[in-house]
């Protein structure tokens, strides 16, 4: 089997690269250890900047995501008692964001790819990567029993951070950076009108919490919990006990005890890898980077990086010019440590740690009070959260 470019991994990053490639008249495959029914079906964050949803939008994929999502123009940050509001157009020349889960963007792009007859093929097995530094790398892999060799100009590794493209890079010419946070969060669906019109985001003594949304009938919570806690540690009256408490009394809350019907433990790491290449393989997404939730960065990291790759990649393929491939690494990782910093800062400001002295306490809540009273340190909170333009 031949094609220009083979795509490692059916997640965000992996099936908008092949979108965006089919737009532009480029042949690719994609191949994913899971099912269609699992990669559909995985809860993952809902929040997408306005870049990612204008990008959305100009390459065909916006109708459901206009009709079903919901933009927000703000957040609230609440503390020691009281909510503030942060009004993102005010701040960002017009800017908001659009609350739409990451796994109805992947049901828009599976169907956007089967729609064009585009080759995805899903449960395949003992993928690996080979060639990396000729110019006729290799995917093989299991498919239907039968075994694959996969002939490609590029390969794109967006197989996630447990996928098999980064450790195919020899280990000396990673540089790897890693921080691992003392506390994870567990995520919850609740059936239930809306809490909030937009999302609460809460430092509390007992540990943060988020009250975020999905749709009229369907709400999203996380709630800060240690870091090894399963499901099971979480009845439900002990998430509403919670949830009350962090929460306090607030006005224009509606914290109706709907049924939770999907209840997940999420760890909190943030992680880089530089170069986000290798010879021929070029990694886009969770493959080269992990944030921690706060902010919902992931998903618009992926779609800014293969953005990128396939500005690159066209570059190439028109215009005979590997300029841009040779700078993708630089550029991309422009954009992924910012989002880095500001999904560390935003973790740190509202997360309870346990070592925390109260002189650390203390601190968070002098940083919450200067966000919500100047102008100038709201405005970094709100262009990053929508989005820089970085590229
Ligand atoms: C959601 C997730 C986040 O991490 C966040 O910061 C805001 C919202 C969500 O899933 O809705």
């Amino acid at each position: 089997m031949r094609t220009q470019v083979g795509i490692v991994g059916a997640g965000p990053a992996g099936l908008l690269l092949s979108h965006l490639l089919h737009l532009e008249g480029i042949d690719s495959v994609v191949i994913e250890s899971r099912s269609r029914q699992e990669i559909e079906a995985t809860i993952r964050a809902g929040v997408l900047e306005q870049g990612t949803v204008d990008l959305l939008k100009q390459s065909g994929l916006g109708e459901r995501m206009q009709r079903e999502g919901a933009v927000h123009k703000g957040i609230y940050l609440r503390f020691a008692g009281r909510s503030h509001r942060i009004d993102f157009p005010s701040l960002t020349g017009g800017r908001a964001i659009t609350v739409y889960a990451q796994h109805e963007v992947i049901r828009d792009l599976v169907a956007a790819r089967v729609a064009a007859q585009g080759k995805l093929l899903f449960e395949v097995k003992d993928a690996a990567v080979y060639a990396l530094d000729t110019r006729e790398p290799k995917v093989r892999f299991h498919h239907g029993g039968q075994l694959v060799e996969l002939e490609c100009d590029f390969i794109a590794g967006c197989d996630g951070f447990h996928g098999i493209t980064r450790p195919s890079i020899p280990s000396r010419m990673r540089h790897e950076f890693t921080r691992v946070y003392p506390f994870g969060w567990l995520g919850l669906l609740v059936e239930a009108p809306p809490f909030t019109d937009e999302l609460i985001y809460t430092h509390h003594e007992r540990g943060f919490s988020l009250i975020s949304t999905r749709s009229p009938q369907i709400q999203r919570l996380y709630l800060q919990c240690n870091p090894d806690d399963a499901a099971a540690d979480w009845p439900d009256s002990r998430i509403w006990e919670e949830l009350h408490a962090r929460l306090g009394r607030i006005e224009n809350v509606n914290l109706t005890e709907g049924r939770i019907f999907n209840k997940a433990v999420i760890a909190m790491r943030s992680f880089v890898v530089e170069p986000m290449r290798c010879g021929r393989l070029f990694l886009a997404g969770d493959s080269a980077h992990i944030v921690p939730p706060t902010g919902g960065k992931g998903l618009n990291l992926a779609a800014a990086d293969v953005r990128v790759l396939s500005q690159a990649l066209v570059a190439f393929y028109k215009g005979g010019s590997e300029a841009l491939l040779e700078a993708y690494s630089a550029t991309a990782l422009r954009r992924v440590w910012r989002a880095e910093h500001f999904s560390w800062w935003m973790t740190s400001l509202l997360h309870r740690f346990h070592d925390e002295s109260p002189f650390h306490h203390r601190l968070q809540l002098s940083e919450l009070d200067y966000l919500v009273s100047s102008r100038a340190k709201a405005q970094t909170l709100a262009e990053n959260y929508v989005g820089l333009a970085l590229e």
